[in-house]
């Protein structure tokens, strides 16, 4: 039984053959209605819960149609509603939950608590976002990158902005996928260190800086998100600390002539990035959301199949 907790426990060669999986899955269904299962349905049968924790379009509509078009069904369970939100635990909920479906997807407040959950669970777990990481998105990063550029081996990276956990996961992803990664982050908002130590100890190309024109000097590909996440405190502290990091046109201007921009979603127009560079020619944010649903067919095909 395999969990997709975090980038950093999958092998590259584990990792790479997801994203050959998703893109040879996106093809093989090219032109279908999108409530039609695959032409090979390899999770037929199989139950995913969903368990939220925290709010979700992409994550949980992606991962619905997914094990709907891989030939099975899901249950959306809202953490509040269930007895885990008056104070079941999260083992005896792990082990009933496992008597029941087949993979549980759960999206976290605390990181520890999925971690604790996939510890009491006897069916996998993938984490679907915590405070510490987000390694489903970056899949479908990848894979965005993949159809745009062919290769992800020597395209450098440029991250600006907050340290969250959503670059954490391509901090986890650059050893194993041989790309370069510059981390552009104001002071007090730099990645978590633990991070920061399995980047040094993976020996993956990755910098840091305080300055976001370094950060994206010479860069293929530009990545910002929302400077305020789910669960931060102190908006307004936070917007002041990161608005120098917004990616505007000109900041885009000092990456490569040929640079691409990302964004997992939700966007904030006018904070962390520029209207006219998230909806100018350079961005690929909506493939980069579409491509969600195929990656997780993968990762659910990798945990379960
Ligand atoms: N990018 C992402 O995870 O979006 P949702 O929060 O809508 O799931
Ligand atoms: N960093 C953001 C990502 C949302 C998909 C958050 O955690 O809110």
């Amino acid at each position: 039984m395999r969990h997709f907790l975090d980038i950093a426990d999958i092998s590259a060669k584990d990792l790479k053959a997801i994203l050959a999986d998703a893109h040879a899955m996106k093809a093989a269904r090219k032109g279908l209605p999108k409530g039609t299962t695959d032409p090979d349905p390899a999770l037929s049968g199989h139950v995913l819960a969903m368990i939220f924790e925290k709010s979700s379009t992409r994550t949980r509509v992606s991962f619905d149609m997914a094990i709907r078009q891989l030939g099975g069904s899901s249950l959306v369970l809202n953490a509040a509603d269930m007895q885990l939100g008056r104070g079941e635990s999260i083992p005896d909920t792990a082990r009933v939950l496992s008597r029941f479906i087949d993979a549980v997807m759960i999206r976290a407040n605390a990181h520890d608590d999925v971690l604790e959950f996939a510890h009491y669970s006897d069916v996998p777990v993938i984490n679907g976002l915590t405070d510490r990481s987000h390694p489903c998105q970056i899949v479908a990063d990848l894979m965005t990158l993949e159809e745009h550029f062919g290769a992800l081996d020597g395209l450098k990276l440029a991250w600006v902005g907050d340290g969250n956990n959503v670059a954490a996961s391509f901090i986890h992803a650059a050893p194993k996928l041989g790309f370069a990664l510059n981390l552009g982050c104001p002071d007090g908002y730099t990645p978590h260190e633990d991070d920061l130590a399995f980047a040094t100890n993976s020996g993956a190309r990755i910098e840091l800086t305080n300055n976001p024109k370094t950060a994206v000097k010479d860069a293929d590909v530009v990545i910002a998100d929302t400077f305020v996440s789910m669960g931060d405190k102190n908006a307004d502290v936070r917007l002041k600390a990161l608005a120098p990091f917004s990616v505007t046109e000109a900041l885009m201007a000092g990456a490569k002539s040929s640079a691409v921009f990302l964004h997992c979603l939700p966007a904030h127009r006018g904070e962390e990035v520029a209207t006219t560079v998230i909806d100018g020619p350079q961005s690929l944010v909506f493939d980069e959301a579409e491509n969600r649903l195929h990656v997780q067919k993968a990762i659910l095909k990798w945990c379960l199949a």
